[in-house]
């Protein structure tokens, strides 16, 4: 049995011993997507994450979205292997400067991306994700919206609605690497292939996608395609799911530089770690959290664009 086959199965085991489950972002390591119980996307592992009757969260992904589950399960432990996984296009937003754009905007519904701390959540109408942003905007019924904090995901958003869309000037530094150029190349390379890419690219990027989707989206995309040859504007984890679903389709990186750090961070070894100390679980101060829920579980009412 090789190193990685011998932790996955402690792994397990001591899954089973502590009634946990575990969960994986799409952009995480290849290993750790294969013993997740569940891999998806924000929304996706933010539905299971509120739905789950283990006792405890193993949340492979960044400190949003742990902090999301712990949220939306006080009741439960959430652990998330590398505290020091973070987003910063989360970091890029606080909720004093929250407070100051309401104050600014009197009145104008805040729909805030769950790339965003639970603080921050907590001064928010309500939650989207890159899922059903467009969506959950119109589900406001506001002529005007502040959208936080990727400035790319509320231009996508002002696109695809008739409402005027403000926002913060926040953006995830991995896809804001994807030029025009790139793209362009890809597509030279590969005459005829279509290119999917995720909102959070630049718009100029996303005025050359074919379709524009979450990361599960993109995944559902590609399996029902009939294209040989996709080219896939977002951070490498997804070319792991997107092979093993079809091997026989070619999936193109327009770029080699959309790789997450963060996203990177968790190795089998940090999870089993995690299990066997108990350690590093993501807690939300009570009166943050309730307000946070509120705007979480209106997000997940929506449901997906
Ligand atoms: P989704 O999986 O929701 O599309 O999110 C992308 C992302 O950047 C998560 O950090
Ligand atoms: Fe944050 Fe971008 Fe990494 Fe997602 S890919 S966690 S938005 S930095």
């Amino acid at each position: 049995m090789d190193d990685n086959n011998k932790i996955s199965k402690d792994i397990r085991a001591l899954l089973k011993e502590r009634d946990a489950v575990l969960l994986a972002h799409n952009y995480q390591r290849g290993e750790i997507q294969d013993i997740a119980d569940f891999a998806g996307d924000s929304l996706g592992l933010s539905i299971v994450a509120s739905k789950t009757e283990a006792k405890t969260i193993v949340f492979c992904g960044v400190h949003f979205m742990a902090e999301s589950a712990a949220i939306l399960s006080p009741e439960k432990t959430v652990i998330l292997p590398r505290i020091d996984a973070g987003c910063p296009m989360a970091d890029m937003i606080t909720a004093d400067d929250l407070i100051k754009v309401k104050a600014e905007h009197p009145g104008v519904p805040i729909v805030t991306y769950v790339n965003s701390s639970a603080a921050v959540k907590a001064e928010s109408d309500i939650c989207c994700t890159s899922a059903n942003a467009v969506k959950v905007t119109k589900s406001v019924g506001a002529p005007k919206v502040y959208l936080a904090p990727d400035r790319n995901l509320a231009h996508w958003v002002a696109r695809n609605t008739d409402q005027e869309i403000l926002y913060w000037d926040g953006y995830c530094p991995t896809h804001e690497r994807l030029t025009v150029e790139d793209v362009l190349a890809a597509k030279a390379a590969n005459p005829g292939a279509p290119f999917i890419a995720h909102p959070e690219c630049r718009p100029a990027v996303l005025d050359l996608a074919e379709e524009v989707r979450s990361t599960s989206g993109m995944i559902a995309y590609c399996k029902e395609s009939s294209e040989k040859t996709i080219i896939v504007g977002t951070e490498t984890g997804m070319y792991h799911q997107l092979r093993k679903d079809s091997p026989d389709k070619v999936f193109v990186a327009p770029s080699n530089r959309l790789v997450c750090p963060n996203m990177k961070l968790t190795s089998l070894e940090d999870v089993l770690e995690a299990l066997e100390r108990m350690d590093n679980v993501v807690t939300v101060e009570e009166d943050i959290r309730v307000r946070a829920a509120s705007a979480l579980e209106k997000m997940m009412a929506a449901g997906r664009d």
